[in-house]
């Protein structure tokens, strides 16, 4: 289980997920910073913060079994951080937030007719034969956005909340280590019974894309978490998240 006891708190890091790779700590030891000073995301972009005002966290599992869903893991993840922002906000009598998982590590907000980036999911692994290590990574928007000037940018991004609240990001630590329990994100096969919740927060779900020079239609995710999709012929073919190079139409 997971639990708050095996957290460390940093003012400022380089990277809570880099932090995890270099220094072998226990199984369930999570990182939590105030910044990072070379945040990252995937495809080695930058990841940018706010001091104190993004969530940043990392956590290092070790698995016995060979993961081979990789893929889920990570859907597993914007579940479990969607579902705890869900429980965030009933608890502070607030109204629900319209929340997406964008196939396969972002979490989409929509707002006033707008649809941002909330958080992102960087999940890295070193692998050897007794065990393969697994370093989970959250960044999350909590209030205000970090001021990005690029033009490639598909979502831009959203924050949870106005900067004047006042509440620190580290509220959100109970909240996703509880969705991370009952997940079971310790023992992530059975990604089967998450299916359909997951499915319900699937934002390109019936949408179109642009993969290569071909149009798509996205239908599901399959059991291993890739995603599935129907050309024009109605021919299905299935990309996994290393080729997720694609424009939503
Ligand atoms: C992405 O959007 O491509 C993933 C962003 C992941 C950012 C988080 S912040 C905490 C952890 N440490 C890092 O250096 N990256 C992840």
């Amino acid at each position: 289980m997971l639990t708050k006891e095996n957290g460390i708190h940093f003012k400022t890091i380089s990277s809570t997920n880099q932090y995890l790779l270099d220094n072998q700590l226990p199984h369930g030891t999570f990182i939590i910073a105030d910044s990072q000073t070379h945040g990252r995301g995937r495809h080695n972009r930058k990841w940018y913060d706010i001091p104190q005002s993004t969530f940043l966290f990392s956590v290092v599992l070790y698995y016995k079994n060979h993961l081979e869903q990789l893929s889920y893991l990570s859907l597993i993840t914007a579940l479990c951080v969607i579902e705890a922002i869900h429980q965030l906000f009933r608890d502070l009598n607030l109204p629900e937030k319209n929340l997406f998982i964008k196939w396969p590590n972002d979490v989409l907000m929509l707002q006033n007719n707008t649809i941002g980036k909330l958080a992102g999911i960087l999940i890295e692994t070193i692998y050897n034969t007794e065990q393969y290590k697994v370093v989970i990574g959250i960044g999350l928007n909590w209030k205000g956005v970090p001021s990005i000037e690029d033009d490639k940018i598909k979502f831009p991004p959203v924050a949870l909340f106005n900067v004047d609240f006042e509440k620190s990001p580290s509220l959100f630590i109970d909240y996703l280590l509880n969705k991370f329990n009952e997940f079971s994100i310790e023992n992530p096969y059975d990604f089967v019974s998450y299916k359909s919740l997951i499915h319900q927060y699937h934002f390109l779900h019936n949408k179109i894309i642009k993969f290569g020079n071909k149009k798509y239609l996205v239908e599901n995710i399959d059991d291993k978490g890739f995603l599935r999709l129907k050309d024009e012929d109605n021919k299905m073919i299935v990309i996994n998240d290393w080729n997720e190079e694609f424009e939503i139409l």
